[in-house]
């Protein structure tokens, strides 16, 4: 069997999440190529090997530049925050290795669109891990509005809300420092959102949007803590907080559509709520994450008498992956879309075709938040060339 090298950049929460992607895909699929964990590439060589003994990694490497050069890797995996993706995907599509990259794509739009040109200009294969494409539900949701059953859409609703930094104690991570992370939940949770409107509804138009600071300075991170969410604190000195801590922002669809996007990481008792709801002119549909296996679907074309939303347990051979699964109802978590991303970025280079998204649809999904966020700044309702 053919087989490809991947060489990963970042051991942390997206570092363990792709590793179990590439360990998991051999065994649930029928691969034509097999991925190679071949590198693990990071900067503190000690946590780096403890990730890459623990998840099978066969070497280690602390320089990403090198890593990106070996001859014997063909696949570069990005899961670093998103100051270095820009760098790092040049680099490597420069030297001919198909992409896989964690969003946001970039830190800006114009980092995006350098990114997608070398990608092209290059000839790779380049997927953006907006993984919640490849939920089976979410699948489903797309094979609906394909087919017309829900027609002609008027209306989404998204929102993307967490917690994790209520606590005005919790450190200044890199996630709260703009160099680093582009802007708060408009880049890290609203782009996800963003990037199922333009699956589900299609391109935005316009944007208007408001941001919010409600925690301005907060205490330093350790560092030397590794694991994600840790929030350890190191001393008592404080740093400023430089990006949003909510981003709010209505839309306007190519369509017609009108749509609105909150992202908030102020919101106590949601803890990963990635929720939609989407209504057209034969029927309406609703997604949340926390309830993934589940779609639910409202058809005007359902008798009076039993009209009402319908709540479809995604889990039969006929929804997407699934028959490389569990039997019907033995549901599916988060990791597996991260599966699925490994095995089709695999199947894209194996058939030479597209997958998608890609850093196109990246570069298309930066230009609607970097909007967004000049929207938040001027008042102004800002319309995308
Ligand atoms: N798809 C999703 O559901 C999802 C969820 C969380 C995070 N993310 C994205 O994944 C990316 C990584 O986030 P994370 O939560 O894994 O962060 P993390 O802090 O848990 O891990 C980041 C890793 O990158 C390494 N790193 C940082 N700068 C580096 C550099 N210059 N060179 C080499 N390594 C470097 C760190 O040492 C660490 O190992 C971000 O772009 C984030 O937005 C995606």
């Amino acid at each position: 069997m053919k087989t490809l090298n991947i060489g990963i950049i970042g051991y942390k929460f997206m570092g363990k999440a792709h590793s179990n992607a590439w360990k998991t895909a051999q065994y649930f699929f029928d691969l034509n190529i097999k991925p190679v964990m071949k590198v693990a590439c990071g900067r503190n060589r000690e946590q780096l090997k403890e990730f890459a003994d623990n998840w099978g990694w066969e070497e280690i490497e602390t320089d990403w530049r090198k890593m990106v050069q070996r001859d014997d890797v063909d696949i570069v995996d990005i899961a670093t925050p998103p100051n270095v993706h820009h760098d790092i995907a040049i680099e490597a599509a420069k030297a001919g290795k198909h992409i896989f990259c964690e969003k946001p794509l970039a830190n800006s739009y114009e980092e995006a669109k350098e990114m997608y040109e070398a990608a092209e200009k290059n000839g790779i294969k380049h997927y953006l891990n907006h993984n919640y494409r490849r939920c089976p539900a979410v699948m489903l949701a797309k094979r609906l509005i394909d087919e017309g059953k829900i027609g002609r859409i008027f209306h989404w609703r998204g929102a993307y809300l967490q917690s994790w930094i209520v606590d005005p104690n919790f450190p200044l991570t890199w996630h709260l420092r703009k160099e680093i992370a582009g802007s708060g939940p408009q880049s890290s949770i609203n782009s996800h959102n963003v990037d199922l409107a333009r699956f589900l509804v299609g391109e935005i138009k316009s944007v208007n949007a408001m941001t919010a600071q409600f925690i301005e300075e907060r205490p330093l991170p350790d560092e030397s803590v590794s694991g994600t969410f840790k929030g350890a604190v190191k001393g008592t000195q404080k740093g400023k907080v430089t990006v949003e801590d909510a981003a709010f922002m209505l839309a306007e669809f190519e369509n017609g559509a009108i749509g609105s996007f909150d992202s908030t990481v102020f919101a106590p008792g949601r803890k990963n709520y990635n929720y939609f709801e989407l209504y057209g002119s034969r029927g309406s549909l609703i997604f949340d994450l926390e309830r993934m296996n589940e779609l639910q679907y409202f058809s005007l074309e359902d008798p009076d008498y039993s009209q009402g939303f319908r709540t479809i347990l995604a889990t039969e051979p006929v929804h997407a992956y699934i028959e490389h699964w569990w039997p019907p109802g033995h549901i599916i978590g988060w990791e597996h879309e991260f599966v699925h991303a490994a095995v089709d970025l695999l199947d894209a280079i194996d058939k030479d075709i597209n997958i998608e998204p890609n850093f196109y649809d990246g570069m298309k999904g930066m230009q609607v938040l970097d909007a967004g966020l000049k929207s938040a700044e001027t008042g102004e309702r800002i319309y995308l060339e």
